[in-house]
C-alpha cells in the first residue's frame, strides 16, 4: 500500500508515519527540510522492511506541490492513502499581522490539501481506490 503523508517529519504526521509503518505501508514522506526527512526516513527504515521515499517541499507554493506530484509518479502508479496532515496556525491580531500571513496559511492548510488530492486522485485513474 503506497501511502503519501504531508508533514511528516514532526507531531501527529511523524506518529502518523511511524504506525504506517510499522504496518508495511510504503511511504512518501513531504516537509520542508530536507535534514528532518532524511533522518525520519533513516529512523523507519531501520525498523521497518518498508520502502520510503522523501520529498522536501514547500507546500505554501502551487507549483511545489504540482511538482510534488508528479515527482511521486515517478516511484508510483497509484496511491491507496493521502494522508493531507500538514499545517500551520499562526494565532495574530487582523489589523496588526504580516501581510500574506492569511495567504500563507490558507495555501498551506487548504490548497495545497486540495491540488495534492485533485493531482493524486483523480488523475491516472485512482479515484476509486484512494483513501484520504
Ligand atoms: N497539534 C494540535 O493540537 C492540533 C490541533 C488541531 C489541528 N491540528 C492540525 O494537525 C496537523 C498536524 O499538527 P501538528 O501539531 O502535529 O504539527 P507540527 O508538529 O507543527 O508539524 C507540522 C509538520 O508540517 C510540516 N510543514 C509545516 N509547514 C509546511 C510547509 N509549508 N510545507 C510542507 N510542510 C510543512 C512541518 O515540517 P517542516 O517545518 O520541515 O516543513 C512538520 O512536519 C496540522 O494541520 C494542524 O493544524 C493540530
Amino acid at each position: 500500500m503506497n501511502t503519501i503523508i504531508t508533514g511528516a517529519t514532526k507531531g501527529i504526521g511523524r506518529a502518523t508515519a511511524e504506525i504506517f509503518a510499522q504496518q508495511g505501508f510504503n511511504l512518501a514522506l513531504v516537509a520542508r527540510h530536507s535534514e528532518d526527512l532524511q533522518q525520519l526516513k533513516q529512523d523507519l527504515e531501520s525498523k521497518f522492511p518498508v520502502q520510503i521515499h522523501i520529498f522536501p517541499t514547500d507546500l505554501a507554493q502551487k507549483e511545489e506541490v504540482l511538482r510534488l506530484g508528479d515527482l511521486i509518479k515517478t516511484h508510483w502508479d497509484t496511491v491507496d492513502v493521502l494522508i493531507n496532515n500538514a499545517g500551520i496556525f499562526i494565532q495574530s491580531e487582523m489589523l496588526d499581522e504580516d501581510n500574506g500571513l492569511l495567504e500563507n496559511m490558507m495555501n498551506i492548510n487548504l490548497y495545497a490539501a486540495y491540488h495534492l488530492t485533485r493531482y493524486r486522485t483523480y488523475d491516472g485513474g485512482t479515484r476509486e481506490r484512494t483513501y484520504l
